[in-house]
């Protein structure tokens, strides 16, 4: 656990810290400070104030970033659907998997029959991936359980996830990921008897710090999703979406209404849409994996949101279905091949875009008064982190200022 008096000073680094004003926020020479888990200075090493007399270290020029943010993930769920990764091999679309009773219904029931030991156990292979990429920040979502029961259980191992790893969890209530088989047909019901009930049981025990839905004409519409949103509006909860994946169905409009943290996959986004996030100050998550799983070809509209300055986070959706992938730093290469991302680009998406995803000022960046969350690179410039494929430079990762 970290050592929250523990003072920490870096010297001779390459800081990107990722601060708006010149690409990367680039400090070459750059110096860190650390105090109680917090960054107190940063700067060039020549600047430094006199008077400190504690540790430091020579980092030997190695690039220094916030550490890593996965915005958008499912690391919470039972079983595997590498048959189904078959069947789609074979000619089945996502769609028609789901229809016939597979894809995500599949995961419900092997969460509901997972134990929490045996639910964490599985996560953790995913989390330790992560956390060997440099993640300190880590959002998982609840919607594989669709019972009450079964979403509470998903959000208590979720959170157990902290105590077990030098990580911060953020929790999504994804009560709203499809209808379960006993509530075929009537969606309405699905929604007002089991996502807005657990939702409010999920708050009670605090287990909830966003409200998240998939709208999709295989899972939920814009309007059927109105009374959970608005009871997240009620219990003071912001909520994010999974909208426009398969096709355009409003669902961005939608979350734009209720000022989203974000919208997320947006294949489907029209110009449009993404004028409705800038006006909601919302973030577009994108997510590679998924697009790259599902063999999609309709790309997410960039060039729209560059164009109304609505910031891009990307995430690794780690999931068993769409996107059963546990690396960040494929994502931001995924990010930049497939969706023509910069390399700044991708790395500000699992940054400080993503932080601005989970509603998090106090990490993304490296800042004075911001949390020592980095992660500390042998490379020699930030662009090589989307660049290679299958390679982790990690020399060090520091959390809450300890490594
Ligand atoms: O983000 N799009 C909906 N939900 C997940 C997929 C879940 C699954 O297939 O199990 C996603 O892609
Ligand atoms: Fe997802």
């Amino acid at each position: 656990m970290p050592d929250e008096d523990r003072t920490m000073l870096f010297r001779n680094a390459t800081l990107a810290t990722m601060q708006a004003g010149r690409p990367y926020g680039l400090v070459p020479g750059g110096a860190l400070l650390i105090d109680a888990g917090r960054i107190v200075w940063v700067g060039q090493d020549h600047d430094l104030p006199s008077g400190y007399d504690g540790p430091e270290e020579n980092l030997d020029g190695r690039v220094v970033t916030p550490a890593l943010i996965d915005c958008h993930t499912h690391v919470v769920h039972g079983g595997n659907r590498s048959a189904e990764f078959e069947m789609r091999l074979q000619g089945a679309s996502y769609e028609e998997v789901a229809r016939a009773g597979g894809g995500i219904l599949s995961t419900v029931k092997a969460t509901r029959e997972a134990s929490e030991e045996t639910l964490l156990r599985g996560a953790l292979r995913f989390v330790d991936a992560l956390i060997a990429e440099g993640v300190c920040t880590l959002e998982v979502k609840s919607g594989y359980g669709l019972d009450i029961d079964t979403e509470l259980k998903m959000l208590r191992v979720a959170r157990s996830i902290a105590r077990v790893r030098d990580i911060r969890i953020k929790t999504s209530f994804l009560g709203a990921h499809a209808v379960p088989p006993e509530f075929k047909g009537n969606t309405l019901a699905y929604v007002s008897e089991i996502c807005i009930p657990g939702l409010i049981a999920a708050q009670a025990e605090g287990l909830v710090d966003a409200v998240d839905a998939f709208c999709e004409g295989i899972a939920f519409s814009p309007e059927e999703l109105e009374p959970l949103f608005a009871q997240a509006r009620a219990l003071d909860l912001p909520v994010k979406l999974h909208a426009e994946q398969l096709s355009q169905l409003g669902g961005t409009r939608l979350a734009a209404r209720f000022g989203a943290l974000s919208a997320d996959h947006l294949e489907y986004a029209t110009a449009e849409d993404a004028r409705a996030l800038a006006q909601s100050g919302s973030v577009a998550v994108l997510l590679p994996g998924a697009f790259y799983t599902l063999r999609e070809t309709r790309l997410p509209p960039v060039e729209a949101f560059r164009a109304e300055g609505v910031p891009m986070a990307l995430a690794t959706d780690c999931n068993p279905g769409s996107s059963p992938m546990a690396s960040l730093l494929l994502t931001m290469n995924m990010g930049c091949t497939l969706f023509r991302l910069t390399p700044e680009e991708a790395l500000a998406g699992v940054t400080r875009h993503a932080a601005r995803a989970l509603g998090l000022d106090d990490c993304g960046v490296i800042a004075a008064g911001t949390r020592a969350d980095l992660a500390i690179w042998d490379i020699e410039h930030p662009a090589e982190l989307a660049y290679r494929i299958g390679y982790n430079p990690l020399w060090r990762r520091i959390f809450g200022g300890t490594a």
